[in-house]
Parts: structure tokens; sequence; C-alpha cells
């Protein structure tokens, strides 16, 4: 974290004079950095402490038994289990893949805090074990371990470090990732037989043992009911800071305050996914929107362990004094909170809403709005206000029961409003009433199942006592003739001026108009906007970026079109150089804290404009449907409220300090199985309302200025062709006007409704604008020629829409810091 060295200040793509048509140097163009720093280990200032406050804010404490944390140990305390040594810090995959300065185990961060001793003789038998069972250092893509095995202990072994310590911590640890779901079996979402006899072993011989959970995925945790073990840290994934971030929890010098962002229910089986969940082919979303606690507080209570939004504090925090005023849409709930007890805390109020049955049919609860307190001290309170439109609550009718198809409405009855600090625990404080059906949103049928495709979902039904009990029903399926459709959409082209010597500073400057700039631009000129630069780790960026795009030929850099570098994301950036590994998805969102994740974001963004990024392929914010998702650690939770809150904190974080997020994958990649030819099969309710749902809060909150489709397929169509997806619901429904790129390499196919249209054609008629990295095999160094080709036949792609994603390419470098006008 040193500050070491000077940055390297390097030429800006348009540096140069004012007036139209004068443009850098191609040397300078070709360089296109700004202020790079030369010392390759160097974070920006505060990015590590705001780490380790992140992490630590979203370690969720499950369990603490006779109040045995925080520690208060003066004797040295045992630890257990060989991940105190190799620490999970991250997930695998793109998501993962950063190289940090300094990564803390949870075995040196013990060490380092002068308020801990550990049981050195302990520590150093697992350090001898660890190096000689030395975990593989770079193993084959999607074949990276999920635990790994553990250091066998006799019972009197562990007895002997019992008559010496009062107090045990076992660690257990697993990750997944991208290409590496987590698969239902020992050593991955259940314990070994070893870590149940090390558990076991422990308990048994230890006054007070605490688990630390170290895992980015959801596990089975019904063993935590074990009486013998008394605390139980779930720790998430927490980046280089995680060892240290752990720390603070169990000492108390960070109040546990983490809550959970998915649910933990006892049995992987209870969960409504589970039989539709990993197939090759495709999945039929049954559970439709009852995902999370929406399925299990309405069908399943009795089946959960521990709820959504649940989570220990060390002291205790009462909510009182709530009330609940409605003017207009906006509902507005006060509350007061206040720690009665002894240790500081902080308490996240959630707010649900329970919708009147209806004939839709709606889930028990919904998740409407939350605020996080801040630090309290014993005897302290602290006034909390949570504001929400009742709109945002209303359900999606995809089948015209009300007599509203392809609207959003609000059924008549009482919306009873729901306060407290878990979904289950949350209680009625009030209700706001809406007399008669209300549609509030008329909107156009999209994305929806195809007939032949059909399938039955879960509809929940007003029971006898109150309570819905569930039923199924057929899924309404497509009934909108795209073809009309995208011909009614298509632009008019700009009338071509030929080189008029307008550069793109002209445009940032006001010189010209983006209009102007467009109607330059030739053939392969327009070609090159619609993808990258062929190749991951693009010469035109810096060593280890993702691909670059925009000015990847030299005669749009001649008109001062920079091309930008992309990284992944989200936990940090992925380049050759050392950057900071961040805390991932699932322990950010756990926070409950968007301030917090601006914050660190905004950091990020700094470390970004020094290390040479331009666009960070981050946040993932795809659902949490299924607990074996591998890249469930890279995303936020089960729920879209929390999803797009953190997401658009996210990006607010980066773009603030300039640069550009890239929320993806658009939508419904719900799994690592087949991900590049899985369809989605999906209601269109389901994708509104729980899918897409995050991304809508994002766009409309954050205007990210890209977004990155989905490898899968939603309802038949690769998300990276999907005009209903693309065109219709992101910029025609939600007003987005920038940059949607592919995920890395497409598919090939041909627009059913216009055969003149193949792979980068069907796409650009989409709107997916860029092709990322570009090229259609891993090392080709060129595309297929399929956009220029049809733009040339008859009933082929209109000039007018190669202008329009050009002008979509172009407001992303006319917002980069690239760009000097
Ligand atoms: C992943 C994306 C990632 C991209 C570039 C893909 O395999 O799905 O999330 O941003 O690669 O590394």
């Amino acid at each position: 974290m040193s500050e070491g060295g000077a940055p390297r200040t390097v030429l800006g793509v348009n540096e140069r004079s004012a007036g139209i048509g004068q443009v850098a140097s191609e040397d300078q163009l070709a360089q296109g950095r700004v202020q790079l720093r030369s010392d390759d280990t160097w974070i920006p200032d505060g990015l590590g402490e705001v780490s380790r406050r992140a992490a630590a804010e979203g370690i969720v404490l499950l369990k603490n038994e006779g109040g045995v944390l925080p520690l208060a140990e003066s004797a040295p305390i045992a630890v257990f289990g060989r991940v105190q040594v190799d620490w999970f810090a991250v997930g695998y995959g793109s998501g993962g893949d950063v190289r940090p300065p300094y990564s803390w185990n949870l075995l040196d961060a013990l060490r380092a805090d002068p308020a801990v001793q550990v049981d050195e003789a302990l520590a150093a038998r697992y350090e001898e074990w660890s190096a000689a069972h030395a975990v593989e250092a770079e193993p084959e893509w999607g074949t990276w371990p999920r635990s790994h095995p553990e250091m066998p202990l006799t019972e009197a072994e562990i007895a002997e470090v019992a008559a010496r310590s009062g107090l045990a911590v076992v660690v257990v640890g697993r990750a997944a990732g991208e290409a590496r779901e987590q698969a239902l079996e020992p050593g991955s979402f259940y314990l070994t037989d070893d870590e149940r006899t090390l558990l076991a072993r422990v308990g048994a011989a230890f006054d007070r043992t605490v688990v630390v959970v170290d895992t980015g995925n959801v596990i089975d945790l019904a063993w935590t009911r074990d009486e013998a073990l008394d605390a139980v840290v779930l720790a998430w994934q927490g980046g280089m800071e995680s060892g240290r971030a752990v720390v603070d929890v169990l000492t108390g010098a960070v109040p546990a305050g983490g809550r959970l962002t998915s649910t933990i229910a006892t049995r992987y089986e209870d969960y409504p996914t589970h039989e539709n969940f990993g197939a090759e082919e495709y999945n039929e979303y049954v559970e439709d929107v009852y995902v999370g606690y929406r399925w299990f507080e309405t069908f399943a209570p009795q089946t959960v362990l521990y709820p959504f939004g649940f989570g220990l504090s060390y002291t205790s925090l009462d909510v009182r004094d709530v009330a609940v005023a409605a003017d207009g849409d906006t509902v507005t709930v006060t509350a007061e909170v206040a720690n009665t007890g002894d240790h500081d805390g902080t308490e996240v109020v959630q707010v649900y809403v329970r919708a009147p049955h209806g004939l839709l049919g709606r889930p028990a609860r919904h998740l409407a709005g939350f605020a996080k307190t801040g630090r309290l001290r014993p005897g302290a309170t602290e006034r909390v206000e949570v504001t929400f439109d009742l709109t945002d609550v209303a359900a999606y009718d995809d089948a015209g029961v009300t007599g509203h198809r392809s609207a959003y409405v609000l059924e008549a009855g009482a919306y009873e409003v729901l306060v407290g600090a878990d979904v289950r625990a949350a209680h009625p404080v009030g209700a706001v009433e809406v007399p008669e059906l209300r549609v509030v949103r008329t909107l156009r049928e999209v994305a929806a199942p195809r007939p032949e495709h059909a399938f039955e979902r879960v509809v929940a039904r007003p029971g006898e006592d109150g309570r819905a009990v569930q039923g199924v029903e057929k899924v309404p399926t497509a009934t909108v003739a795209r073809r009309d459709r995208v011909l009614a959409g298509l632009p008019e082209p700009l009338e071509r001026t030929g080189d008029v010597e307008i550069v793109l500073a002209d445009v940032a400057a006001g010189r010209a108009t983006l209009d102007a700039f467009v109607a330059q631009l030739d053939d392969d000129e327009l070609e090159a906007l619609t993808r990258g630069d062929f190749t991951m780790d693009s010469p035109l960026g810096e060593a280890g970026n993702a691909g670059a795009l925009g000015g990847t030929i030299a005669a749009l850099r001649a008109k001062g079109v920079a091309p930008l570098t992309t990284t992944d994301g989200p936990a940090g950036i992925r380049l050759a150089v050392h950057t900071a590994l961040l805390p991932c998805g699932t322990a950010l969102a756990s926070t409950w804290n968007p301030d917090l994740v601006r914050e660190l974001n905004a950091l990020l963004g700094a470390e970004m404009a020094a290390k040479g990024s331009d666009v960070l392929l981050a946040p993932g914010m795809n659902i949490q449907r299924d607990p074996l998702c591998g890249r469930n650690f890279e995303y936020f939770s089960e729920d879209p409220l929390v999803t797009g809150v953190m997401a658009a904190a996210t990006v607010d974080g980066i773009q603030g300090a300039g640069l550009a997020a890239c929320p993806k994958h658009f939508a419904a990649n719900n799994q690592e199985t087949n991900r590049e030819h899985n369809d989605s099969r999906v209601s269109e309710r389901a994708l509104r309302e729980i899918y897409l749902r995050g991304f809508e809060i994002c766009v409309t909150r954050a205007e990210p200025r890209t977004i990155m489709t989905s490898y899968n397929k939603v309802n038949g169509v690769w998300a990276h062709y999907h005009h209903d997806l693309v065109t219709t619901v992101l910029r025609d429904e939600w007003g987005y006007t920038g940059t949607v790129m592919t995920d890395w390499w497409m598919r090939p196919a041909t627009d059913p409704d216009f055969p003149a249209l193949t792979n980068d054609a069907y796409r650009v008629r989409a709107q997916v604008d860029v092709h990322m990295p570009g090229a259609w095999n891993r090392d080709d160094r060129h595309g297929d020629g399929s956009l220029l080709t049809s733009l040339h036949a008859a009933d082929g792609i209109t000039l007018g829409e190669l202008q329009r994603t050009a002008r979509n390419v172009l407001r992303l470098v006319l917002s980069s810091p690239r760009l000097a006008s």
C-alpha cells in the first residue's frame, strides 16, 4: 500500500489544442494512457482500509450461544482447520483473478492483533502440514479445488491442546466460481467426513467452540445447530483484507452486523429450484416469482435455517416508535433504533410489504426498503427513515387475469407494511389501502416463453386460514410478432458526408454534433466500432486486459476515438500488475450499506485510472437463484431490490471517479453448467419482477455507461441477440443510452425473422453494440465479415442501425477521461 514512486504521466489521447480537425499523433493515440502508475504494488490510499471495513461489515454472525463472542480471552486460543493458512479470499474465474499486493489469511491476522494470542504450537503444526500438502498454485481453468483436504487430528491430540486453551476457533472453507459450479457433494456443498470429525472432536473437547465459515456461496449449514458449537461466523470471502476483517469481528473491534442477502434453508432439497437447476439444455423456472424468501415465507417457512435478512449482533437492539405515513404513492416508515445492550452494534431496519392476494397471487413478503444505522454505543439511539413507492411493489400481469395484460397493477386491498430485523421477524406496523385495482404502467409483452416450450409454474392461491397454498398454472406464452416490432423501430440513416475533419473532441467541446461526426464514418469505421480489438490482452491496453473497444483501428483513432480498455471485475481489477483484491459481491451486499459500497468503488475507480482500466466489467448482478451456482459469490442477493441498490452504488462509485462500470450479465445467467448454450425458460412476470428488476433499478438510478449481455439464452434467444431485452426493455422502457457489449465470444446464429442477418448483423439489429473481445475464434485477429455482408444485402442490416450503434459506442468514448476536449 505504500505510496512509493511518482505517477508516470503520459499524454492523453486527445491532449492537443482546440480547433476542429486537430488530432494527437498516432504515437500518442497508441499509448492513450493517462497518469499511469509505474510502481506495481501501489494502490490508492484508503482502499485497503475501506476494503477491510467493508469485509468486516459484511460478516454475518449466525450463532452466538452464551455470548462467547466477542473474544474476551487473555489465554491463547486454539485455531483448527488448514483454511486458517490456505484462506479462500475470493472465488474463481474472471471475477476473482486478481493479483493483490498482499493478502491476509486468518492465522496471520490473528497473530498481528495485539488483543489476541494464538496457540503457536498448534499453528505451527498447521503451517507445516499445509506446506507439506500444498495447494496447487495454478490449476487448469475450471478445475480449481472447491476445498482442501483437512489435517487429521486424533482425540488425544485435540485434548492435549484443549488442556492449555479454553476456546477453539475451527475454520471451514469453500470456493466455487466461473465454470466451477458448487457440487452437491462432500468437500463442496457438504462438509467432508474429516471436517465433521474435526468439528465433533473439537466441540467435545473445548468449553467454547467458534466456527468460522470462509465461503463465497451458501453451503449446507444444518450442522451449525450442533450444541457443542457455540458460535458460527459466516465470513464470506472478503478479499485481501479478509483475514483481518474476521479478526475485527471476532474481537468486537467491528461489531457483528452483517445480514444475509439470501435464505439459508435446512436442506438443499428445500430450495424451490433444486429440480430445475443445472440441466444442460434448459431449465424451466417453475418457481416463477417465488425465488428465495418469496418461496420460503409463502409456502415453506418451516424449512428455513437462517432467514433472509438475518444476522446477530453482540448487543440487543430495539426497533421502536415505528410510524408509517403515506403521501400519494410515497410511503415513509420512521423508527427509532435503541442499543439496549452492553456492546456496540448496528441495525438494519428492513421494511417489507405483504400485498393483497388478488387474482395474480403474491409472495407473503416483498422487501420494499431498508436503512442501516451507524455504530451505536450502549444506550445510544438513532432515528431511521425508509421511503418507498407503492408502485414499486406492483405485480406484472403477464396472463391478463386482471384484465390488464402486460401491465404492472396494484390489485385492490390492504398493502400491509411490516418492519423488523429480518424477513421472518418483520411484523405489521401499518397498511396502505388501494380501494380499487390500479394500472401502474402499461408495457409491451417481451421475451415470453415460446409456445413450444410451455411449462407449468407455481402460483399462490388463497388458502382457508389466510395462508397461501401452492398451485400450478400454465405459463403464458409469446403472442407478439417480433418482425413487425423490429421493423417499426428501425432508425433513419444519416446522410453520409465523407470525412469533413470533425474529431470526437469537437463533439465533446460542443463544436460539432455527434450526428455530424457519425455521418462522416465509412463502412469500415462503423464496423470497427461494433467489435473489440479481437483478442483479450489487446495491445491497445495494459497487459492482462480483457479487450479494447472504441478506437480499434487507426482510421478511428485519427478521428480522436480513443481505444478503451476493459478489465474484469468485480472483486478488483484483473490486469497483469498487482491490484487490490476486494470483498466479493455477496460480502459487500451483506453489509446492507450502499454508502460504503459506493465509497469502496470510488477508490477502485481511482485505482482504475492509475492502472489503465477504462471499463470495469462489474458489478456482477445476477440473482442468486440457487445456492449451487458457481458465480453466486460475485452476485449480491436472491432479492432484486438489494441487488439493484448494491449495483447502483457500485456504478455510482466507479463512474463518480470518471470511469465506466459494466453491470453484467443481462440477463437470467443463473448457472455455469453449459452456460453458453443453456436456455433459461422463465415467465415474463418472473423476468420482470425478479431477473430484470435489479438491472432496472441500477440503470434508472445510476446510468451505467455500459452493460454486458449474458451467455445463456432467455426463452430460446441468446441474450446477445435479444431485441426484446436490449432494445424494447433496456433502451425503450428504461431509457438506456449507453453501450451494450456481449459476454466474451458469441454463438453463431441467423435471425429467424430476417434471414439476411447472421451473427454480428443479427446482434447489431438488437442494439447489442459491441462483440467482445471481437473475433469468432479465440486467437483470430479478424471478424467473420457478417456485418458488412449484411449491410450490402437485400433486406440486410441498415446503415441507420450501424450509425445508431456507433452513437451508442461513441457516447461511452465521449464520457471517458481519455477524451480531452
Ligand atoms: C465472463 C465475464 C467476464 C468475461 C471477460 C466471461 O467468461 O462470463 O463475466 O467479464 O469473461 O473476462
